[in-house]
């Protein structure tokens, strides 16, 4: 068996952000509610000119700068917000990063979960293929109704990793818990831009699936919670993961002192707080936010990550932090993309949110507004057009 994991990871997001103070001033909610009852901060938005495409492109362009030309014949591309029914938004990163033509890209989808299905495809490809490197992209816009109650719960943003036998961040380990039901505790039918969603349901089908995983991962593989020094969790809000680890808390890690492990938890909500939920990207933000905001050497610490798709899909994946992990990550880079954001209203967010593209096809042109290097530059002749600005930051 070869080691296979991650290599690198990046994150971008949506370059304007909405502070949720804003939002519950507009719909008249006690402000304490979101930040502690939901555990968020704010929310990222896209600007007119930002897509999935864009802000997957934006994360993994580091990444694709960082390896030799044409080291990539695999991009999975994970998403919940597509953008054709027909034709991978992958293409679309593939071409502005202008990655070799000899090269497979699909797309792939189960809500929030299907990042995890990429990483597990494109580790088991690795396996087969020492030599590859795989491009595994995960980028979402959450929208659900405005003024409901799910409105504090959205966000948006990419997370891009590279997936090789020279795993210099985590080890996957081959051990994984798997569940799934079908179940209608959020979906999108093809009509729809916002998701339908019974919320409280959806809660507590998260927890039924999380339960449900780590008992899989015990029959089959003999592996319990105890056995893992660190815990991640897909995080469609912050107080969510909170519930999840105090549930494993009360039924599976007796023995460990409740405060100190949730202090343990705390670096991985860090990033999530000032995002929101960012879908399929969402658990693996959280990832990337216990490795860059923990005060903790984590070299070789046994981690858990709880990915959660409504419908609906779990996994718990396992994996080992690597020794030199820090040496690798970029949270400079994170954090000043994060501050660089521009604040917006509540008007102007609910603007930049909810215009959706022409649904009859009439043709439509954004302004350059995005600070980034990739836009949306317009619709035409129902084609999508972006554009590259190699001068932009
Ligand atoms: N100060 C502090 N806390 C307060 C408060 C105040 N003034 N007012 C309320 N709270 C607390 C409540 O006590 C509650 O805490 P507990 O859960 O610990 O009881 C918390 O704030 C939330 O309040 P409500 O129970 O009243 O919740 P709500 O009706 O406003 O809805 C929600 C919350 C269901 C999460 C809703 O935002 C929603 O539907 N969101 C979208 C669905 C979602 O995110 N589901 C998560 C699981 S599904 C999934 O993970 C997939 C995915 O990404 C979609």
């Amino acid at each position: 068996m070869i080691t296979v994991g991650i290599e690198d990871i990046s994150f971008a997001s949506g370059s304007c952000v909405l502070d949720l103070k804003d939002l519950a001033q507009d719909l008249d909610v006690d402000v304490e509610k979101y930040h502690q009852g939901l555990g968020q901060d704010c929310m990222s938005v896209p600007a007119e000119d930002e897509d999935i495409v864009t802000m997957a492109a934006m994360a993994a362009a580091p990444l694709v700068a960082r390896y030799p030309p044409g080291s990539f014949r695999t991009l999975l591309f994970a998403t919940e917000t597509g953008i054709d029914n027909s034709k991978s938004a992958g293409i679309y990163v593939h071409q502005l990063l202008n990655m070799s033509k000899n090269c497979r890209v699909v797309e792939l989808k189960q809500a929030c979960y299907s990042a995890t299905a990429a990483l597990q495809l494109a580790a088991s490809y690795v396996q087969c293929h020492s030599e590859e490197k795989v491009l595994v992209i995960a980028s979402d816009i959450a929208r659900y109704e405005p003024r409901s109650k799910a409105e504090p719960t959205q966000g948006c943003g990419a997370i891009a990793f590279v997936i090789g036998s020279d795993p210099k961040i985590v080890r996957l380990e081959k051990p994984a818990g798997l569940y799934t039901e079908d179940v209608m505790d959020f979906w999108r039918p093809l009509y729809q831009d916002v998701g339908f969603v019974d919320g409280k349901f959806s809660a507590k089908v998260y927890l039924q699936a999380l339960k449900a995983c780590w008992k899989d991962l015990q029959d089959r593989f003999g592996i319990k919670a105890m056995d893992f020094q660190l815990f991640c969790y897909h995080l469609p809000f912050t107080r969510m993961a909170v519930k999840a680890h105090q549930y494993l808390l009360q039924d599976n890690l007796v023995d460990r002192d409740p405060q100190a492990e949730l202090a343990k938890l705390e670096p991985s909500l860090v990033y999530s707080r000032q995002v929101g939920n960012c879908y399929s990207a969402a658990a693996y933000l959280g990832l990337l936010s216990l490795l860059e905001n923990s005060h903790e050497d984590l070299t070789n610490q046994k981690l858990a990550l709880f990915s959660y798709g409504s419908g609906c899909v779990g996994e718990i994946l396992t994996a080992t932090v690597m020794p030199g992990y820090q040496k690798y990550l970029h949270k400079r880079q994170h954090e000043e993309g994060l501050k660089a954001r521009r604040l917006v209203n509540i008007e102007e967010y609910r603007r930049l949110l909810y215009t959706m593209a022409p649904k009859d096809g009439s043709p439509i042109q954004y302004p350059h507004v995005t600070p980034g290097r990739y836009r949306l530059s317009g619709i035409v002749e129902h084609k999508r057009i972006y554009e590259t600005f190699v001068s932009a930051q």
